[in-house]
């Protein structure tokens, strides 16, 4: 009996150290086109965040790659410095003061977006929008589809203002958050977004110009299987939880489950650019176009709005992390959409006015690296306005570096182990950026 036992703790022991994955900040000494070459050697390699100018790079590396990778950098004379060799323990770590949440009767609280609040507060705080007299009048809710898990896909509406009762607005905005699981900035910011809108929907000259003119569709956790998996168990999580037909490979490696949703929507899928078909990439594009059911859910939806007289006007797609405001299209280099030019003047003004200068505007293919099947370009060919923000910590964030002495570096961070103090700081930010990007199209008469 306490035989089997060592055997089965030295099996747990076993696969948690194949499961493990290191965090590597790694330095060229020339510019190249590092990134290529190592997606073509080293496949299931995940690229965390990159400055080309510095030729520097952060990746997220499975342990059988270590000594593969250490080699290869040296061939390139490159360097490199262990950011975590333990994620999920250097999270936890930092996590040990968090209080406990205590809910708000009042669904627009700042309680809301103060924390990172669980599936299941979420849905609450949804239940709460659409009872509390405060705000049942303003929004509808839409259960657009259930996930792997069963967990339901919420959209909250918010109902521009009308002449009529249930007047429907011509056009329409939708945001979305929480598409990869670990990007928990993308939800509390999408969550503070839904708050300001209803907050200031009266109040506020812009936001009730807005809501005169379009409805507002949000969606702020649009994975939460994911979500919950990277609450759970692997903190820099990305995929949904969908069983793949590797989901055995490597001894039952986690990686080898789910689809990476943001390579999963039905544009361009079949064109695998930056988009894996090995079922063990954190980009793994799923085994056909639109098969999970988050994708298929978001797009009969879009589309299903989009037949009922109601036209998407503007979409708002919140990632984390780069400051990085992303245009179409993604899956090319060197196509661009046919109003390309407005997009990049209307998004660089918004960026000199409200953001400090601080987001680089860019077509999402050259300022990040070109992808297939992603929601900016399905959503491009519904509505002339797609757009991804890559979020990131104004602050540096929580210091996971260690040097060769094991010393904390906080100069060194991974941008997805965010503090809950940042939603607030990056909210503002991209509120105001939407806002003031949406007012732009009215006062200008786009429409
Ligand atoms: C999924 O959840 C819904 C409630 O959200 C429930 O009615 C349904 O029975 C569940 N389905 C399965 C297969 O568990
Ligand atoms: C994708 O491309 C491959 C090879 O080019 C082809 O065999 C397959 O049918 C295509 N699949 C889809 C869904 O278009
Ligand atoms: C965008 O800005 C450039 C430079 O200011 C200008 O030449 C061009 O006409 C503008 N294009 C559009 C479509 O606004
Ligand atoms: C480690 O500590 C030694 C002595 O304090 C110091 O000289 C060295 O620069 C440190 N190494 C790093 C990488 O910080
Ligand atoms: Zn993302």
């Amino acid at each position: 009996m306490v035989h089997k036992t060592k055997i089965a703790i030295f099996f747990l022991f076993f696969l948690t150290i194949l499961q493990a994955e290191h965090v590597w900040l790694v330095k060229f000494p020339h510019k190249d086109n590092h990134l290529l070459h190592i997606q073509k050697s080293f496949p299931l390699i995940d690229l965390l965040q990159h400055d080309y100018d510095q030729s520097s790079y952060v990746f997220l590396i499975p342990n059988n790659y270590l000594s593969d990778f250490t080699h290869f950098i040296h061939r390139l004379h490159g360097s490199f410095r262990i950011i975590t060799n333990n994620p999920e323990k250097t999270w936890k770590k930092s996590q040990r003061r968090s209080k406990r949440w205590v809910p708000s009767d009042n669904p627009l609280d700042q309680t809301y977006y103060q924390h990172f609040l669980s599936y299941d507060e979420q849905q609450d705080w949804y239940n709460l929008l659409k009872t509390s007299l405060l705000t049942k009048k303003f929004i509808r809710s839409y259960t657009i589809g259930h996930t792997y898990e069963n967990r339901t896909l919420t959209i909250i509406k918010i109902l521009g203002h009308s002449h009529r009762r249930h007047q429907q607005r011509k056009y329409a905005i939708y945001i979305d958050g929480g598409m990869h699981a670990r990007e928990w900035l993308s939800i509390g910011v999408a969550n503070y977004i839904l708050i300001q809108f209803l907050k200031l929907r009266k109040t506020n000259v812009k936001v009730r110009e807005i809501l005169y003119n379009f409805d507002i569709y949000m969606l702020p956790l649009m994975n939460p299987d994911g979500y919950e998996f990277s609450r759970h168990e692997n903190r820099l999580w990305r995929k949904n939880r969908s069983p793949t037909p590797h989901s055995d490979y490597w001894n039952g490696d986690q990686s080898c489950y789910g689809i990476d949703l943001n390579r999963n929507f039905p544009y361009e899928w079949n064109n695998t650019i930056g988009a894996s078909d090995h079922a063990c990439s954190h980009s793994y594009r799923g085994p056909s176009p639109a098969s999970e059911n988050e994708v298929i859910s978001v797009v009969n939806f879009l589309r299903q709005q989009q037949l009922s007289n109601q036209k998407f006007y503007a979409y708002f797609n919140l990632h984390a992390y780069g400051r990085f405001w992303l245009l179409p299209w993604t899956y090319s280099l060197s196509k661009k959409v046919s109003n390309y030019d407005e997009l990049f003047n209307r998004s660089s003004k918004v960026v000199s006015s409200v953001m400090k200068k601080t987001y680089r505007v860019g077509q999402a293919s050259r300022l990040l690296y070109p992808c297939t099947g992603t929601s900016i370009d399905f959503a491009a060919t519904l509505m002339p306005h797609a757009m991804t923000f890559e979020l990131s910590p104004m602050f540096k964030g929580l210091p996971m570096c260690f040097d060769q002495n094991k010393t904390l570096d906080d100069t060194c961070t991974v941008g997805f182990l965010t503090d809950p103090k940042e939603i607030e700081i990056d909210g503002t930010e991209i509120f105001n950026a939407i806002v003031e990007y949406m007012y732009s199209i009215i006062r200008d008469r786009c429409l």
